[in-house]
């Protein structure tokens, strides 16, 4: 089949890479020259374990083409993706949508033969119908179908979700001309097991609203509950174990850590609430999830400097700072409204992430950048394990530092209060017994 991906950002590079790399002919679109001329040469914009390869052997097969030519593309494919960014509103509250709707408005004008027009990006409940208005302002309703098909891609293991999916969501008014289509591009995956689901369209924008909003209340109620085991001597793994065997809960998704972050969950269950606000419903536990999560920062940071007790010059290393392991991306980071806290109370930071320095951080003369965990483990008063890169996790601390206490404050649990009795360690971590 001929494809086209509107957007090469985290959604349209991983998705247009794989269904090339499944053997179809693959348009990669962008607005961005610089961008585009990149990916020729096989530099990749985004850091996704495993891409590079990917892109460079599909590019080489030439089933992968990367143009500026929206409209080229577009003529020349009979599925095109709408995978342009959907980044929050100026009040934060619902996303921005001008991207979507000015392909919207491009493909209008390319429409030489019957398309199917997909939209891949996290779009809220009602883009199908909109885009549909546009699309038929210059053409015969025959001429197009309009479908969602949420992606529910991880920032680290987007490869992996995209190849063995639990399923496969498919939205459309038109299940028996869009269907057949459908299940043929989706054939490689449906083949290794993934269940393919056709809903009508709207249900399916929502059901990427509420996986996400549902897996930010499991992560919020773990960490809820980590809060609980600390006061009352329980560890919470124990607790996530128990519950999480039960078919009906699943143990995925039951980590306690920092405080979830990143590019979707902050985002989407923000705009969920706001649509639900539109049809005069109150989403009660996603307001609240919203909200303890927030908090949670404030109570890590509390956390830290009462460790530290006196803050004043303290230096607190983090190793990691990104908003999860294996991913480059800042956005949302829970180190973002931990470290101000700290630093407001006079405190230096150090810090250490595998994916480098973070321009965020650059301006501010309080943080300071190293190249290795050794030196922000040498180099501070307190030592914060923010994100679960495989290489914290088998750290010698004791060779750091012979002759004074170091101290340990492990936001992902990493290691277990256990491996630290009898060291010159202080060890602090969530929802285990012993905690500040
Ligand atoms: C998420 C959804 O998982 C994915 O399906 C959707 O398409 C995009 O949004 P992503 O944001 O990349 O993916 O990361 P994810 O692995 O879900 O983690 C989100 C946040 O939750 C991170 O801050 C992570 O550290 C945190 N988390 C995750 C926990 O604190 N505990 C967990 O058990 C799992």
């Amino acid at each position: 089949m001929n494809i086209c991906f509107v957007g090469t950002g985290y959604v349209g590079l991983v998705s247009g890479v794989l269904f090339s790399d499944f053997g179809n002919t693959v348009y990669c679109v962008d607005n961005d020259k610089k961008k585009i001329s990149n990916l020729e040469k096989g530099i990749i914009p985004i850091y996704e374990p495993g891409l590079e390869e990917l892109v460079i052997r599909n590019f080489n097969s030439k089933r992968l083409i990367f143009t500026t030519d929206i409209n080229e593309a577009i003529k020349k494919s009979d599925i095109i993706f709408i995978a342009v960014g959907t980044p929050p509103s100026k009040d934060g509250n619902s996303a921005d949508l001008s991207s979507v709707f000015s392909v919207a408005k491009t493909i209008s004008n390319n429409l030489n033969k019957h398309k199917i027009i997909i939209t891949k990006s996290t779009v809220p409940l009602g883009t199908g119908d909109e885009i549909e208005k546009i699309l038929s302002k210059k053409n015969k309703k025959n001429l197009f179908d309009v479908v969602s098909n949420p992606e529910f891609l991880r920032e680290g293991e987007a490869i992996r979700d995209f190849k063995y999916p639990d399923r496969v969501v498919i939205g459309t008014n038109n299940v028996n001309k869009v269907t057949p289509i459908m299940t043929k591009l989706y054939e490689p995956i449906i083949k290794k097991g993934g269940k393919f689901i056709v809903v009508k369209r709207r249900a399916a924008e929502l059901i990427k609203y509420a996986a996400n909003a549902f897996l930010a209340t499991k992560i919020t109620f773990i960490n809820e509950i980590a809060n609980l085991c600390e006061k009352s001597d329980i560890n919470v793994e124990d607790v996530a174990i128990g519950i999480g065997t039960d078919a009906r809960i699943g143990s995925r998704f039951l980590r306690a850590g920092p405080a979830y972050g990143g590019s979707c969950f902050p985002k989407d269950t923000k705009a969920l609430v706001k649509t639900a606000e539109k049809y005069n419903v109150n989403l009660n536990v996603v307001k609240s999830v919203i909200h303890s999560n927030d908090a949670r920062s404030n109570l890590i940071a509390n956390k830290i400097l009462k460790i530290i007790k006196k803050p004043k010059g303290k230096k607190i290393g983090f190793l990691g700072v990104t908003f999860k392991a294996n991913t480059d991306d800042m956005r949302d980071s829970s180190c973002l409204s931990i470290i101000p806290k700290l630093i407001n109370k006079k405190c230096k930071i150090n810090y250490y992430d595998p994916t480098g320095r973070k321009d965020i951080f650059e301006k501010n003369k309080s943080i300071l950048f190293y190249n290795n965990i050794d030196s922000v483990i040498k180099n501070s008063d307190l030592v914060v394990i923010h994100t679960e890169w495989d290489e914290f996790k088998s750290l010698q601390f004791d060779k750091f530092r012979k002759k004074e206490k170091i101290i340990i404050f492990d936001l992902r649990n990493l290691y277990h209060p256990d491996d630290f009795i009898n060291k010159k360690i202080k060890y602090f971590s969530i929802g285990r017994p012993q905690n500040v």
